[in-house]
């Protein structure tokens, strides 16, 4: 299975692509947590996107493209993948289709999911995450078991620091100008299914996991 999920910050992109990586065994392949990785070792790439990063905006397409195109040719793509975060302006659309065309590989899904503004501000607010094992959680709507502690690891609980509230503006102003336009670019190669994201957790995972089983 070949997805790509597609949605503005706090849809539950993140959230869904775990799950639908235990449920289908394929890898998540997320631009973002790439980047982050990249930003924490400090290598010259994050030196370079962490700027961007902190402010919300969409790093350079010549950087995201050459991470993403070396990502897909490892071994553990074979059978699929769910990219999340990837794409978001039309030049990385467009290098995607020529990428899979190199290796003879098709996309079967794109997932938009829709969340009203104000929800997704109150998701990202909320959001934290595990310095130690990357979990996710929401302070409200997946609260950990003990404050500030991982119930997973028992790591410390993290603040992304594009989760302030002036930044998340921005980011979702930067999806609607360059990244929704998208949704009419899938919905055009057929592969476009718009799904309410407002659900909780569980019906999102439902409604997506019945439209990939229509594929
Ligand atoms: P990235 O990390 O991709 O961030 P984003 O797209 O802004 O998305 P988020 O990770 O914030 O949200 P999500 O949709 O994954 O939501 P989540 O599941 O975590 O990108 C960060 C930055 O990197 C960009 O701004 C850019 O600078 C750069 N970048 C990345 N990719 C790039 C690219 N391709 N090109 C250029 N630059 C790029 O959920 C959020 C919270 O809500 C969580 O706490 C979760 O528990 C909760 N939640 C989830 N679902 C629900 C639900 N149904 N109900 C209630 N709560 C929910």
């Amino acid at each position: 299975m070949k997805i790509i999920l597609l949605g503005p910050p706090g849809a539950g992109k993140g959230t869904q692509a775990t799950m639908l990586m235990k449920e289908y065994s394929i890898p998540q392949i997320s631009t973002g947590d790439m980047l982050r990785a990249a930003v924490h070792d400090q290598t010259p790439m994050g030196v370079k996107a962490k700027e961007y990063m902190d402010a919300g905006d969409l790093v350079p397409d010549d950087v995201v493209i050459g991470i993403v195109r070396e990502r897909l040719q490892a071994d553990d793509c074979k059978n699929g993948f769910i990219l999340d975060g990837f794409p978001r302006t039309q030049l990385q659309a467009d290098a995607l289709k020529q990428v899979l065309a190199e290796v003879d590989k098709q996309l079967d899904s794109v997932i938009s999911l829709q969340v009203e503004t104000e929800a997704l501000v109150g998701r990202l607010t909320g959001r934290r995450t595990c310095s130690g094992c990357g979990k996710g959680f929401h302070l409200q709507y997946e609260p950990p078991a003990l404050d500030g502690t991982c119930s997973s690891c028992g790591g410390v609980l993290v603040q992304r620091d594009d989760d302030c509230e002036a930044t998340i503006r921005n980011r979702m102003q930067v999806y609607h100008q360059q990244t929704a336009p998208l949704e009419d670019y899938y919905r055009r190669e057929g592969l476009l299914t718009v799904i309410d994201g407002m659900g909780d957790i569980s019906a999102v995972q439902r409604a997506i996991v019945s439209t990939l089983q229509g594929h």
